[in-house]
């Protein structure tokens, strides 16, 4: 695969219940990460743009988390119903989503 203009990474640690950082796990994530994983098979996205599923990015209380390269930005709080508008927005329209981003003093 060519470098790809756009690299998804999702956030799918999970430390366990009752960690006192807690995890994207533990606040929802993996339905999230299906849902990247399924919009990128419908829409036929697999070796044009890169999605991976990652370790710990950092601001675990703003989790699930989603980082976007190669413009770095952080979404916060992103449920399965937020994909969509990343992919439409932000991967397809080189627009990031403002209201899922994590706050600037945080990211
Ligand atoms: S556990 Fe997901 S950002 Fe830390």
């Amino acid at each position: 695969m060519p470098k790809p203009p756009k690299h998804i990474f999702v956030c799918t640690q999970n430390r366990g219940p009752g960690h006192p950082r807690g995890s994207c796990v533990q606040n929802g994530c993996s339905e999230m990460w299906e849902e990247f994983q399924h919009q990128f098979q419908v829409r036929d996205l697999w070796g044009k743009y890169a999605l991976t599923a990652t370790g710990c990015l950092g601001p675990c209380g703003f989790g699930p988390n989603v980082l976007v390269y190669p413009e770095g930005v952080m979404y916060g709080k992103v449920t399965k119903a937020d994909v969509a508008a990343i992919i439409d927005e932000h991967l397809l329209g080189d627009q990031p989503v403002e209201r899922l981003k994590v706050p600037g003093d945080v990211w």
